[in-house]
């Protein structure tokens, strides 16, 4: 069974100083023990070719105490999993039935900047936007989310996002579980801060603007401490990391591997067997664990790895101060996200891992055309601690909508090479999928091999990317820091593709 005095001892143990620990306020309301994981609802649109949103408002009681104001996609926080095709249209209706302008991005799909929901595409209070999404890639676990500039941070923190999944309906042949919320887990990871009576808040202070905003709670699918059983096989997680700001390192409590077999766009070309998988703000993970030897286990996260002391500023502390990213999970000081339980009793689907998944790594193999250089910038000293003036922009320029930063022509290969100051910067790029050929240089991590649309930026990072979806100046694409307190604060600019 559940070792419950385990989960509760690793909830506060640990977890850094200052408003990055995960520690819940101390107060009556929050509950004790676990809940069994509940998946988001499963809107399969792979016959309908139709997927329906509303967006609501709700009130949530998330751990006892109080309820908390919550917006969500057909229901009070997030929205249901998606389940789309990975080639053909499929047609949506996004209904607003919110006090103020919303819309849907559905990040990580390739399609035009015409249906792509950035901040040009508002759903007004009372209104309906209806796209026709024509989907053409491979098969991948997406999101969407809000895009409003100015307002993505607070809509998407309320309960404004969702996951989609693209299939090609082959992942049986592929060996790979399939059973949605049995051995095929949909995890959606965001941090919340309650606060003594419960509630969910969202008063980003100095600090928060330039860390982003991170809370004192972790959530799972909108879930305080959730536990889940799963067979004694193969399970699948798919995860997003669908937080404002906090980077998630991943490992298992007891040094069992990670199979990863799945990025932001698409499968790679075979497991990959890892024991620390880092998981940046919008970034997503395909993950095979075994529980095949029985025994239960417990997913967790070491502390929030992204502080000033990283990225540009750590090298100014002396050349090599940047801290490698995928550093060994140290169990003692981390936490838990998601506990296991084994139902012996429970037939596996899948038990073994598959030797091949039919993906592949990322490789961008045109000639580059043109090569661009990117800072993301934060401004530091004494007008930032005055709030004075734009804190975030991209090489100098904060995100302004009226203003066209980049003009890509339609299929060409470019190289871009981004820069992070300060901190560790999620970077993403809306319509396309793009290979990292380096890291400050240097090889890629293994995680970062597979097709990518958000890099977690720690210093440097060259990508490559061949842009085969129009974007009109009109309605854009964007590129941004997806720490979503400095993707408002104008570490954000927009591309034409034509
Ligand atoms: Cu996930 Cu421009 O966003
Ligand atoms: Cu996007
Ligand atoms: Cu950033």
């Amino acid at each position: 069974m559940i070792d419950r005095r385990r989960f509760i001892a690793g909830l506060g143990a640990g977890l850094g100083a200052g408003a990055a620990a995960l520690t819940a306020p101390t107060g009556l309301w929050a509950q004790s023990g676990r809940f069994p994981l509940v998946m988001p609802p499963l809107l399969d649109a792979t016959e309908t070719g139709r997927i329906d949103l509303t967006a609501i408002a709700g009130k949530v009681r998330f751990g006892g105490g109080d309820e908390s104001d919550t917006w969500g996609f057909n229901r009070p926080f997030l929205g249901p999993t998606l389940r789309v095709n990975n080639k053909g249209e499929t047609a949506a209706t996004v209904k607003n039935t919110l006090p103020e302008e919303v819309s849907v991005h559905w990040h990580g799909l390739i399609i035009p900047g015409d249906v792509d929901g950035g901040p040009h595409q508002p759903i007004a209070p009372g209104e309906t936007w209806a796209p026709v999404l024509p989907v053409d890639q491979r098969p991948a676990t997406l999101w969407y989310h809000s895009h409003i500039h100015g307002k993505t941070a607070p809509q998407v923190y309320k309960g404004l996002a969702g996951v989609m999944q693209l299939t090609d309906g082959l992942d049986k042949d592929r060996g790979l579980p399939t059973e949605y919320g049995v051995d095929d887990l949909t995890l959606v990871l965001q941090d919340r801060r309650f606060d003594s009576r419960g509630r969910m808040v969202y008063d980003p202070a100095m600090r928060d603007a330039m860390m982003g905003f991170s809370g004192n709670v972790l959530l799972v699918n909108g879930q305080y401490q959730p536990f889940t059983t799963v067979p004694r096989g193969i399970v699948r997680l798919r995860i997003l990391n669908g937080s404002n700001a906090r980077i998630y390192s991943l490992a298992m409590d007891d040094g069992r591997d990670l199979h990863l077999i799945g990025t932001d766009s698409g499968l790679l070309d075979r497991p990959m067997a890892l024991k620390t998988v880092v998981v940046a703000p919008a970034e997503r993970v395909e993950l095979l664990v075994d529980f095949g030897t029985g025994g239960n286990a417990t997913l967790v996260s070491a502390p929030e790895i992204n502080s000033e002391g990283g990225g540009m500023m750590g090298g100014m502390n002396g050349g090599s101060g940047r801290p490698p990213i995928d550093q060994p999970v140290d169990p003692a000081t981390a936490f838990p996200v998601l506990p296991f339980s084994v139902d012996e009793s429970r037939p596996a689907f899948i038990d073994r891992l598959p030797d091949t998944l039919g993906g592949e790594l990322a490789s961008v193999t045109t000639p580059v055309d043109v090569t661009r250089h990117l800072t993301l910038d934060m401004r530091m000293g004494p007008s930032m601690m005055l709030g004075g003036g734009n804190r975030f922009s991209i090489s100098g320029e904060p995100f302004d909508m009226g203003v066209i930063n980049q003009s890509v022509k339609l299929g060409a290969t470019e190289r871009w090479l981004v820069t992070g100051q300060m901190l560790m910067h999620p970077f993403h790029v809306h319509g396309c999928a793009f290979q990292v050929v380096a890291e400050n240089g240097g090889p890629v991590r293994p995680q970062n091999l597979g097709w990518k649309d958000t890099v977690l930026v720690n210093g440097d990072a060259e990508i490559l990317v061949r842009f085969d979806r129009p974007a009109a100046r009109d309605i854009p694409f964007m590129y941004h820091c997806h720490i979503l307190e400095h993707e408002d604060g104008g570490m954000m600019g927009q591309f034409t593709v034509g």
